[in-house]
């Protein structure tokens, strides 16, 4: 497949919420049931966050946090499976990693499900030691919710 046409866009106003929705759905088990409205929030709080496009299809997303020093963490990767096995993940990871907020931090993280070997590949170790998570959700007793209500702290918006 000839990618050269195919573009890798920076920025929170690229994105297209109905095309990222369709992507997800077709692609990102995670993420198959994000609504329009919680995806704005993700993409909002987010930087960078990285589109890919053929023409203007979106055709591949990610996004990151990072504190552009100590901690990143890249969320959501994904390439449309038409598009997969050509080298576009490979550049779409990393054109999150060459980004000015995430080129210069001490460690990247991030979560991986099947795709480990794809991610060795660019140059990420395994590392089962030392992640948790706390699980935010009513499946959970809602555990985060909890631990605020018992809390009084002062949030800046
Ligand atoms: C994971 C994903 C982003 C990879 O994108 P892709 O465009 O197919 O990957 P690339 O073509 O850039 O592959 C880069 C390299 O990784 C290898 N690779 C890709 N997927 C792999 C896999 N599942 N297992 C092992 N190696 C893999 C490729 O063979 C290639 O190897 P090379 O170094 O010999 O060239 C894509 O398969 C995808 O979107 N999957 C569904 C969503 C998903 O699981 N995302 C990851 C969430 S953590």
């Amino acid at each position: 497949m000839d990618c050269s046409h195919i573009q890798f866009c920076a920025g929170q106003s690229q994105v297209d919420f109905g095309q990222l929705q369709y992507l997800f759905a077709k692609a990102a088990f995670w993420a198959r049931e994000r609504n329009i409205e919680d995806l704005k929030m993700a993409i909002a709080n987010s930087n960078p966050v990285v589109t890919v496009w053929d023409g203007d299809r979106l055709i591949g997303f990610a996004r990151a946090n990072s504190d552009g020093v100590y901690r990143a963490a890249i969320w959501d990767v994904v390439i449309d499976p038409d598009y997969q096995g050509v080298g576009l993940g490979r550049k779409l990871v990393q054109t999150v990693l060459s980004h000015p907020l995430v080129s210069k931090v001490e460690r990247v993280y991030l979560t991986t499900t099947h795709q480990r070997s794809f991610y060795e590949r660019i140059g990420f170790q395994r590392n089962e030691t030392t992640t948790m998570v706390l699980c935010n959700s009513p499946s959970t007793g809602n555990l985060a919710r909890r631990i605020q209500e018992q809390l009084t702290v002062t949030i800046d918006s």
